[in-house]
């Protein structure tokens, strides 16, 4: 089967990550969230694959490429306006021919897509959506199904009280290519809002695949911490994870829980790293800094005796000497942060800013 993926949205509330970065390109474990969103496909057999494309679309194109180095093939449409999540799958039309999977370009899961596909096939429903539960569903479309898993009402963003489960679209489905035709070409059109709750009101059945693998979509910063610490703490990474190369020099750095530490790094004297903590490709952290539980990109310099927290420090930043960066904390691309500063929890800082505080 053919997957579509969309990764044409700005992602607005993961700014300033996004402001230079697309959503489908922010580092997971120091690599672009679509290298892993790929593997997942590929073992599934799903190796031809639709990228429906608009905000920054030109780093994706140029790290992908054909999809050959990923063992995949890509083919990328570029919307000239955005156009939501259904519009985006119509401008793929000419591409489907056979029953589809569509994917919210920001899902990081162990949903089995084989039984996804079973499900849909002995039900032969138009479309079949994927469900996962989570913990506050007053954020998310709610899907409330009936015992055998058919759809019985949608309900978007309920009240806690409201929510008649705690059962989530979890943005992936396998639509067949007929019911294309209910969406207008070239035109602003979401299917969670258009289509799918209009084809019920139809009569039309449509059915569900629930699964309790994990599922984050890393729509938020809080996500997107969470997801690297997730994975970071999984069994199958040992711990503490040193993925230093011979190129990364350390003086006796205390490394605990699992660390991802990137290639060419300097890592000064008395360094401390506490995991979950990934730093990117030639970061350095100057003597006795501390980083706790921070996701750093590549390029960033962390001065001596600074404290990060818990916070995301995104390319090219300089945190100067005697920083304290708290929790919840982000930096956008090439922010400077002056010698002595200390930021309070969820400060967001512009890329480009000059941040001084002495
Ligand atoms: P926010 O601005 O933070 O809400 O993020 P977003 O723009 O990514 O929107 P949202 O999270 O609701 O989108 C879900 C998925 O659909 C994401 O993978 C987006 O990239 C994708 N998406 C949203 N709008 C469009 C669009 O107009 N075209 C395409 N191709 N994809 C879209």
């Amino acid at each position: 089967m053919k997957a579509v993926i969309l990764v044409g949205g700005k992602g607005t509330r993961l700014y300033p990550l996004t402001l230079g970065t697309p959503k489908a390109m922010v580092p997971i474990l120091n690599k672009p969230f679509l290298e892993h969103m790929i593997s997942y496909l590929k073992k599934y057999d799903i190796l031809d694959i639709v990228l429906a494309m608009g905000y920054l679309p030109d780093p994706i194109q140029s790290y992908f490429d054909d999809g050959s180095e990923f063992g995949v093939r890509i083919t990328y449409l570029v919307e000239d306006k955005p156009l939501g999540t259904g519009g985006a799958v119509k401008n793929a039309e000419f591409l489907l021919e056979e029953p589809f999977f569509v994917f919210n370009g920001d899902v990081l899961t162990e949903i089995d897509l084989g039984n996804m596909a079973r499900v849909h096939r002995e039900t032969g429903t138009s479309v079949t959506m994927a469900l996962t539960p989570v913990d506050d569903p007053s954020l998310y479309g709610v899907v409330e199904t009936d015992t055998s898993g058919m759809v019985k009402q949608f309900m978007e963003k309920p009240s806690r009280d409201e929510a008649p489960t705690n059962m989530i679209n979890a943005g992936i489905y396998i639509i067949e290519p007929e019911i294309l035709g209910r969406i207008p070409s070239e035109t602003f059109f979401m299917v969670e809002r258009e289509l799918f709750p209009v084809l019920l009101e139809e009569g039309q059945s449509i059915s569900s695949y629930a699964s309790d693998a994990y599922w984050i979509d890393i729509g938020t910063t809080d996500k997107y911490l969470k997801v690297n610490h997730d994975l970071l703490s999984r069994e199958d990474l040992s711990s503490p994870c040193l993925q230093s190369d011979n190129d990364t020099s350390h003086h006796e750095a205390m490394i605990e829980g699992p660390v991802l530490l990137g290639k060419n790094c300097a890592l000064g004297e008395n360094v401390r790293i506490k995991g979950p903590a990934v730093i990117g490709d030639k970061c350095e952290v100057g003597d006795n800094a501390t980083v706790e539980g921070a996701i750093v990109w590549q390029n960033s310099k962390m001065g001596r005796s600074s404290l990060l927290e818990n916070c995301i420090i995104a390319s090219n930043c300089h945190v100067g000497d005697n920083c304290h960066i708290s929790s919840g904390c982000v930096l956008g691309d090439s922010v400077v942060i002056g010698d002595g500063s200390n930021l309070a929890q969820q400060t967001l800082v512009w890329p480009g800013h000059y941040l001084r505080c002495t």
